[in-house]
């Protein structure tokens, strides 16, 4: 790594850890906060798998993708599939509770190693909107499509259009209507990362978003630094709870670069949701917030932090699927 290059890390990592209160100019430490207990940039880390939450029939498909050498943006594209499809899981796809209008509107984007990325937003009646996403990363010059503009390309593309709300979401949707209450979503949206054989790191992260939301809003899961970032040098981070905070804060991004100034996936994932908690200590009081992250690094090692108790990830590594609790903040 060039002077330059090893300055503006440096500079970057303790602006960072300054305005957290992690480090002053003057003190008697290393510049950085962080130990650097592991490379990211170095070894040989696949195949792994990890999601958000117990997700772990998605990192199984994940893995089946990963242990016949398969490529990782499909390992983690089958594995969104698996909630996206899924009529039980109310946050994802088919099954997702509608916005305050009734619709059902899904969220979605991919990001490949070459950081290449694609993304839906406000997209309706597609199943896998994980899949349009990809499409626009790899048949588009551009990065994200939205709301008509997007079902009109994936029906384009050969996707069919179909009903998405379910009867228990309807139902839902009429018990919220007589409620009329406004809670803030605790989510199981999917974040999904996979690392394979070739040590290539992708993502992705498709949602229903927040239920009986606005009719219009976007969460973070579609766009590229808050609710997915990727960088083959470094890793990767996702994220998952109440969006708008990881759309202000770019929380998956936040993960990469701290990781890349020397962090562990750990300690990037726990900033992350420090720097949430500090700028917006309202959202901490409100105990129906949630927040949740994930990151992977290159070299196979993993992190995981919630805002609160009751944020999970489930890991597919060494031939294991498992399911973890998340340390947590508060
Ligand atoms: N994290 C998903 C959303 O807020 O829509």
């Amino acid at each position: 790594m060039s002077n330059r290059r090893q300055f503006l890390n440096r500079s970057a990592l303790a602006a960072l850890a300054a305005s957290l209160g992690l480090w002053a100019p003057g003190k008697s430490q290393a510049f950085s906060p962080y130990r650097k207990k592991h490379n990211p940039n170095s070894s040989k880390g696949g195949p792994v798998a990890i999601a958000t939450w117990d997700n772990r029939k998605a990192t199984e498909a994940a893995w089946n993708v990963l242990s016949k050498n398969g490529y990782a943006l499909d390992a983690a594209e089958q594995g969104a599939w698996i909630p996206e499809a899924d009529p039980n899981d109310t946050s994802v796809g088919y099954g997702g509770f509608p916005d305050r209008d009734g619709f059902v509107t899904l969220d979605a984007c991919v990001m490949d190693e070459h950081s290449n990325a694609g993304s839906v937003t406000f997209l309706e009646h597609i199943l896998h909107p994980v899949s349009v996403a990809r499409k626009v990363m790899e048949k588009t010059p551009h990065v994200m499509l939205s709301g008509e503009g997007a079902l009109q390309f994936a029906l384009a593309e050969g996707f069919q259009k179909q009903n998405l709300l379910t009867e228990t979401a309807r139902q839902a949707w009429e018990k919220w209507k007589k409620d009329n209450g406004y809670t803030p979503p605790t989510h199981d949206t999917i974040g999904i990362l996979a690392l394979d054989q070739q040590n290539r790191i992708c993502g992705a992260c498709t949602t229903s978003g927040w239920g009986f939301k606005m009719r219009g809003r976007v969460g973070d899961s579609p766009i590229i630094g808050a609710g997915l970032y990727v960088d083959n040098e470094v890793g990767a981070a996702t994220a998952t709870g109440q969006g708008e905070l990881m759309l202000k804060t770019l929380s998956s991004f936040m993960i990469v670069e701290l990781m890349r100034g020397g962090a562990t996936p750990q300690e990037a994932c726990e900033e992350a949701v420090a720097r949430i908690a500090k700028k917006f200590p309202g959202q901490v009081e409100n105990g129906s917030v949630q927040v949740g992250v994930l990151a992977l690094a290159r070299d196979g090692h993993h992190g995981a932090y919630g805002l609160r108790k009751g944020y999970s990830y489930a890991l597919f590594q060494h031939g294991e699927n498992k399911h973890f609790p998340a340390t947590h903040l508060v």
